[in-house]
């Protein structure tokens, strides 16, 4: 399979993923176009799309994967960042390293299984590595059982398990060595489009 994907510039991108956050998005926390914007300005990130034709019209492409990445400093000033800092100091090493942090990120549903993720992850991984990144870092929960399996198929370590009253709400974060060799691993045929 051949994979089309588009990266795209922060204020586009904010409004494409808040869309599809929106209307394809079953989870409760969606992001608004204002949140993602906030959040990605003055600091280096990435907004990927992976597009695709809908079966019953195959003239139609649609956005059907996304991941929204962002560096992550040892110093943040954003409250929420700052947290998340603090919550992996121990768990990841900040001094002298570029970490970067995976977002944002899912399949629709009647796209999920056909490798879309994994192509947006190779991608990004070669972003990443391109700008000299040594380590992405995702956090998800214990009752994500699709992400965590993806995941775990994408190669990410587990490095931290966050307890909570109900086990499934229990935070998990992952991270993935970046690297030459972790390119060498790739698999997927991908096209790039730059809107
Ligand atoms: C997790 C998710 C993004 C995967 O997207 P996808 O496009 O279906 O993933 P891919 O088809 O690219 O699969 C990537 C790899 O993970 C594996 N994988 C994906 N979903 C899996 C599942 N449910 N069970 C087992 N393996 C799975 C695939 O087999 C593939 O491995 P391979 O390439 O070695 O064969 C998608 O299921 C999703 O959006 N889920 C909801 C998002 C979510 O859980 N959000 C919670 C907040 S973190």
């Amino acid at each position: 399979m051949h994979y089309h994907l588009r990266e795209y510039p922060l204020k586009q991108g904010a409004l494409e993923i808040a869309y599809i956050e929106e209307f394809f998005n079953e989870f409760p926390k969606r992001k608004s176009a204002t949140e993602i914007m906030t959040r990605l300005q003055d600091r280096e990130c990435q907004i990927l799309m992976a597009e695709a034709p809908l079966p019953d019209d195959p003239g139609t492409v649609v956005p059907v994967s996304y991941k929204v990445s962002h560096e992550l400093r040892e110093h943040e000033t954003d409250s929420v960042l700052a947290d998340l800092v603090d919550r992996l100091r121990g768990a990841v090493i900040f001094s002298g390293r570029r970490v970067l942090y995976t977002w944002l990120g899912a399949t629709r549903r009647d796209w999920r299984g056909q490798g879309h993720f994994r192509a947006l992850t190779e991608e990004q991984e070669v972003w990443a590595v391109n700008r000299g990144f040594d380590e992405a870092v995702v956090k998800t929960k214990n009752r994500y059982f699709d992400m965590r399996a993806a995941l775990d198929m994408l190669q990410f370590n587990v490095i931290k398990l966050e307890v909570a009253p109900d086990v499934l709400d229990a935070k998990v974060y992952l991270s993935k060595p970046l690297g030459l060799s972790v390119l060498d691993a790739h698999r997927s045929h991908r096209q790039v489009t730059r809107a």
